[in-house]
């Protein structure tokens, strides 16, 4: 095990709303993550939770009729269904109504009251009750909360402060000292420029007479404490500080991360690194902001109204679609634009085409002309060695990327490497290979590659498509995933490897104008007997080449049961010869021969046309070639 280890946060997210986009693109990087660096062999301990008291919670509790306490349980439960069903895979789920944390916000309160660091005082400010928190009048936008837009409340009331302003010069020094303590710098910057404006104490408290739902104050039981300085603390109290094992080797052993949206960037860089200095306890190691997703754009998202819908598409296309286009989609940092007409771009482009592609390519050629089990590589020609050298560039473009939380930077190395393998396939032409037996040991080669290539894949992809890349590694056959040692050549020759059918079936994006059904007239009908004289089979495609001088024909090897049979298609303009091989068609099996520029043709492929669309008739289960159509 490396001695490198991580300590991961998000947000503990407000219960007054279930999850939605917001919350699901935060723990989805946080998990992208994770996962990454289990793949490394590093210690890793994820924590997300919930944030529970406050004014909002109170005022949600109170609307729906119920106790506060009833409200956040129920919506605690659907944070933790939600990211169960996600496959998120967080050590622990943090809520800030639990004992454990309660106690550690009050050991911290009465330490600070102890040492001076907290008075008694008075405050009349524009407070926001989405925010929580006052705004100063340099951050007040036309009188309104510059986040929610929506108008603040005057309050004035006596209250206990936290001497914030004291850790103005050191907080400064602390940012200066060290580059990286907030990314990407944009944020960093933002933070800094905070702090050419004096630094204010922080008001700790509410008064209870205005709200009830919140941790006492340890010395004063007529006041609750202030959200954002309860909620925090989570990060601690959720690893037992201040002497539990976890503390001692996550946080004070310097490994503690944290990611957050921009929202609350000032609550993260500003009040928790004073509150931790003055309380005494070690900073995190870095804060990392990602920017915002917006809602707009393209024809599609009209039914994306706002981030709960966007959420639902999780379930219309899959989560590992859903998890790709986030992180995927969004520079780390900026702002991004969701639209389901984009994720369907990506999930069409990206996973059906360039990946789903591939593994049912790589796969049904191990498994149609090696029998399904990998064969032992021969002399290797600088083709092969440049997938290998692709790979290796991968690897090192991702383990940078992640360095940055870059996901986006990850996932674009990896595809280089998906289309450079895709490359390697045309070029490499294996059911060409196939024909000559002189060439076998070539093919061996070709095909060990892929089957290499489909395997590293099953690993490399397993922190970004976790259900896809578990499929994969279930059909190559390649032990546990790791990337602690990635080196090429680790398949053993003989290996089984199963195919991989559509690992993304891609999704159709036309609305189609369904053309109005031209029923035959009746005496035009056919009789169930005149039917069954077409003898309809499925066929898999084993090679796919253009004829030469035809614009429209391909020339298919077909399998149909135990026979193989020439077929020429009139595809050639829809479809990419090397995209067919594999691929299980409809056939008509006993059409008399027909001779098409001189290539004997000895059945039909079926395929649907509509305007300039043509589409083969391809099977949504996987039956064996022969099988009939009926
Ligand atoms: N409870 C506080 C956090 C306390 S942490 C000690 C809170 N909760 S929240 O429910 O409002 O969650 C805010 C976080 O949700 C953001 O920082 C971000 O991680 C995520 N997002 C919510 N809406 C978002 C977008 N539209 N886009 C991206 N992420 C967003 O603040």
């Amino acid at each position: 095990m490396s001695d490198r280890a991580l300590y991961l946060t998000t947000p503990i997210y407000y219960v007054n709303a279930l999850p939605h986009l917001g919350h699901a693109s935060t723990t989805i990087m946080a998990d992208a993550m994770c996962r990454y660096r289990r793949l490394l062999g590093e210690r890793v301990y994820f924590l997300t939770g919930t944030d529970e008291h406050g004014d909002k919670i109170a005022q949600a509790a109170s609307a729906a009729g119920v106790t506060p306490l009833a409200y956040a349980d129920n919506i605690a439960a659907g944070f933790r269904e939600t990211w169960r069903r996600l496959g998120i895979t967080n050590d622990d789920f943090i809520r800030t109504t639990e004992p454990r944390h309660e106690a550690v916000v009050q050991d911290v309160l009465q330490r600070l009251w102890d040492a001076g660091e907290i008075y008694f005082g008075e405050y009349g400010g524009n407070y926001c009750y989405g925010c929580e928190r006052f705004y100063t009048d340099k951050e007040i936008v036309d009188g309104k909360c510059p986040d929610h837009q929506t108008p603040l409340t005057f309050i004035k009331e006596k209250n206990y402060f936290f001497r914030m302003s004291r850790y103005q010069d050191w907080l400064i020094g602390h940012l200066e000292a060290h580059p990286d303590f907030i990314q990407p710098e944009r944020y960093r910057n933002e933070v800094l420029g905070f702090l050419r404006e004096p630094l204010l104490d922080l008001s700790i408290s509410r008064p209870r007479s205005r709200l009830e739902w919140g941790i006492p104050l340890p010395f004063d039981a007529q006041y609750v404490t202030y959200v954002w300085f309860d909620a925090l603390l989570n990060y601690v109290s959720a690893i037992g500080y201040p002497d539990g094992a976890l503390y001692r080797d996550l946080w004070a052993g310097g490994h503690a991360e944290h990611l957050i949206g921009k929202d609350i960037l000032k609550p993260h860089g500003v009040y928790w690194p004073t509150m931790l200095k003055a309380a005494g306890i070690p900073l995190y190691r870095r804060l990392n902001v990602h920017g915002y997703w917006s809602l707009g754009g393209g024809k599609m998202s009209k039914s994306v109204g706002n981030v709960v819908e966007a959420f639902q598409l999780t379930d219309k296309y899959g989560h590992d679609a859903f998890r790709y286009f986030l992180l995927r989609e969004m520079t780390f940092g900026l702002d991004a634009s969701f639209s389901e007409e984009a994720l369907v771009a990506r999930l069409n482009a990206d996973l059906a085409n360039d990946l789903g592609n591939l593994a049912s390519r790589a796969t049904t050629l191990i498994a149609n002309f090696a029998g399904g089990a990998v064969p032992a590589p021969g002399a290797l020609a600088d083709e092969d060695t440049a997938v290998a050298a692709s790979f290796e560039r991968a690897v090192r473009a991702v383990a940078l990327a992640m360095d940055d939380f870059a996901f986006q930077r990850a996932l674009a190395a990896i595809w280089e490497f998906i289309a450079a393998v895709n490359r390697y396939v045309d070029a490499t032409a294996p059911w060409a290979l196939a024909k000559d037996p002189a060439r076998r040991e070539r093919l061996g080669t070709v095909l060990y590659t892929l089957g290499e290539a489909v395997s590293w894949l099953g690993v490399l992809l397993d922190p970004f498509l976790p259900d896809a890349a578990a499929k994969i590694r279930a059909a190559v056959a390649a032990g546990t995933p790791t990337l602690v040692d990635p080196a090429w050549g680790r398949l053993a020759p003989g290996a089984r490897v199963e195919k991989i059918a559509a690992l993304f079936p891609r999704v159709d994006t036309k609305a189609p104008a369904v053309p109005a059904s031209e029923a035959r007239p009746a005496e035009d009908r056919i009789t169930l007997g005149d039917f069954a004289k077409v003898d309809l089979r499925v066929a898999e495609v084993l090679a796919a080449e253009k004829i030469a001088k035809s614009r429209k024909l391909l020339q298919l090897t077909v399998r149909v049961g135990s026979e193989t049979r020439t077929l020429v298609a009139g595809v050639a303009e829809h479809y990419v010869p090397s995209d067919l091989v594999g691929r299980k068609v409809v056939i008509v099996a006993n059409l008399e021969p027909a001779t098409l520029m001189g290539i004997q043709s000895n059945g039909m492929v079926l395929a649907a046309s509509h305007e300039a669309t043509v589409s083969l008739l391809t099977l949504d289960k996987d039956v064996p070639a022969g099988s009939r159509v009926k």
